[in-house]
């Protein structure tokens, strides 16, 4: 049979009959390149009861043996859903230079003080520049053991003799089997080599965390295909402009996807914060227009972040909308029902939003903030300097109740507000959780109100 081939996109590893110039999955250019394919005759195959696997009732399978491994950095563990999971794989991804490397072997030493040991194997860095790092941030232990290598066969057969509780494989793309002829980080390659070291995780029982670095356009390179052959996937974010770094487990078998960690990064390494909160509020200027300050969640975490807006008259035929951190067909929906429903002429306006700290906001509770930031910023008034706001927007204009609005109002108080605006649906919960108690705890005054809202003109005019 003649050799046959195949178009393979080496973002998202979809196959194509044909070469094309953009990927009809996943909408990139120049991605598709030609593979070989092995035709295999399956389909004749006669079933033989020779090959036959013994299932076990899922009542009698013990599952105490798969404990949790702490990496006892605290913001991590809690992404992970509580520490890592003996023979699971994890994908650590994000864009060069966020810090994935620095993180992990952070976690290594963590991890190297349980017993047995943690193999770091790394193609990207020389040893000598590893231990630099590691005597930077201190993260030096005995019982971590360290190899340069992007062989994909020396790699399991170290990981065979050494038996090391966790493998850590710094980068995914740098390793290639001399089973395929294809070039280091093509779909082929990363997708082999992955679902070998997985294969090994799962029989020998170690823990495997890969690094996966992320493309220009935000997939991890050639491995969009790894994120549903691992059990874990993690995006490191940030920008370069700010020094926190947030972690987000995008899928995780073994915990809540959604889930966040804070970091800050210094010459030290990464710190975990708690309060992320405070930070993200730390340059809040008060009493000014187009700043309104929200509760969002992020995972299980209730976070507050102060979104802001400007609002110009244009100087186009078309006005500007142009945001950072919410999504602009989200803004423009909003404008729309801000102009319509409580009759607010914006038609003549450019309308610029910008979530402060770099945080992104993709939940629709952030809608009532981004509303109220506008028209503040349009009306050039500010909003009360201890107020917090969360709530849906609906296109009649109606505020639509969210998930976890304890969790929300709790945070609020805590960091010392004392107004919360939020909708109507929302408010016996909010009550029942008696958040009065917790704010007459930190302030002197006590003072604690809940302005429920089923409109947006009724969420307007409580609010200014
Ligand atoms: N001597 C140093 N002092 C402070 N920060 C440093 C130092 N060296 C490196 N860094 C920081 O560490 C980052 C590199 O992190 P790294 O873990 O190598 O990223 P990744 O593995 O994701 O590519 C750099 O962007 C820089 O901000
Ligand atoms: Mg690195």
């Amino acid at each position: 049979m003649a050799a046959k081939s195949t178009y393979v996109c080496q973002t998202c590893g979809a196959e194509q009959r044909k070469w094309q110039g953009q990927c009809p999955d996943c909408q990139a250019w120049n991605t598709i390149s030609e593979q070989a394919v092995e035709v295999s005759g399956f389909r004749n195959q006669k079933v033989s009861l020779s090959h036959a696997l013994t299932p076990e009732s899922i009542t009698t399978i013990n599952s105490q043996d798969a404990p949790r491994r702490l990496t006892n950095i605290e913001e991590l563990d809690r992404v992970l859903g509580g520490g890592l999971v003996r023979g699971s794989a994890i994908l650590i991804g994000g864009d060069p230079g966020i810090g994935k490397s620095t993180l992990l072997l952070q976690a290594s030493a963590k991890l190297a003080e349980h017993p047995g040991s943690v193999l770091y194997i790394t193609g990207e860095e020389s040893a000598r520049q590893v231990h630099l790092r590691g005597e930077r941030i201190q993260a030096l232990h005995k019982n971590l053991q360290l190899t340069t290598s992007c062989d994909l066969e020396a790699m399991l057969s170290t990981i065979a003799k050494i038996k090391p509780h966790t493998v850590i494989i710094d980068s995914i793309q740098t390793t290639v089997t001399n089973q395929l002829s294809s070039a280091p980080g093509t779909v082929a390659q990363v997708r082999d080599c992955a679902a070998a070291l997985i294969r090994s995780a799962k029989t020998l029982g170690h823990a495997l965390i890969l690094v996966g670095h992320v493309t220009k356009d935000g997939s991890i390179a050639g491995p969009r295909v790894l994120e549903h052959m691992v059990d874990a996937v993690l995006y490191f974010e940030g920008d370069r402009g700010h020094n926190h770094r947030v972690i987000r487990a995008v899928k995780n078998r073994f915990g809540p996807a959604g889930e966040i960690g804070v970091f800050e990064m210094s010459d030290k390494g990464l710190t975990g914060i708690r309060d992320a909160s405070r930070m993200f509020l730390a340059e809040r200027a008060v009493d000014v227009p187009g700043s309104v300050v929200v509760a969002c969640m992020e995972g299980t975490r209730p976070i507050l972040v102060e979104i802001q807006a400007l609002v110009v008259p244009t100087v186009y035929a078309t006005p500007k909308r142009s945001t950072v951190g919410v999504d602009s067909t989200r803004v423009a929906m909003l404008t729309a029902v801000l102009e319509r429903r409580v009759g607010i002429p914006l038609g003549t306006q450019d309308i610029y939003v910008n979530v402060v700290g770099g945080v992104k906001l993709t939940e629709p509770a952030s809608d009532l903030g981004v509303v109220l930031a506008i028209l503040s910023a349009f009306q050039e008034k500010a909003l009360p300097a201890d107020l917090v706001v969360f709530g849906e927007v609906g296109l009649t204009g109606e505020i639509r109740p969210v998930g976890a609005p304890e969790s929300r109002a709790k945070e609020a108080a805590n960091l010392g507000f004392t107004q919360l605006l939020l909708p109507h649906g929302n408010n016996t919960r909010v009550q029942e959780a008696n958040i009065a108690a917790i704010v007459r705890n930190s302030k002197q005054d006590g003072s604690w109100q809940t302005m429920p809202a089923k409109h947006l003109s009724n969420a307007v005019q409580l609010a200014f």
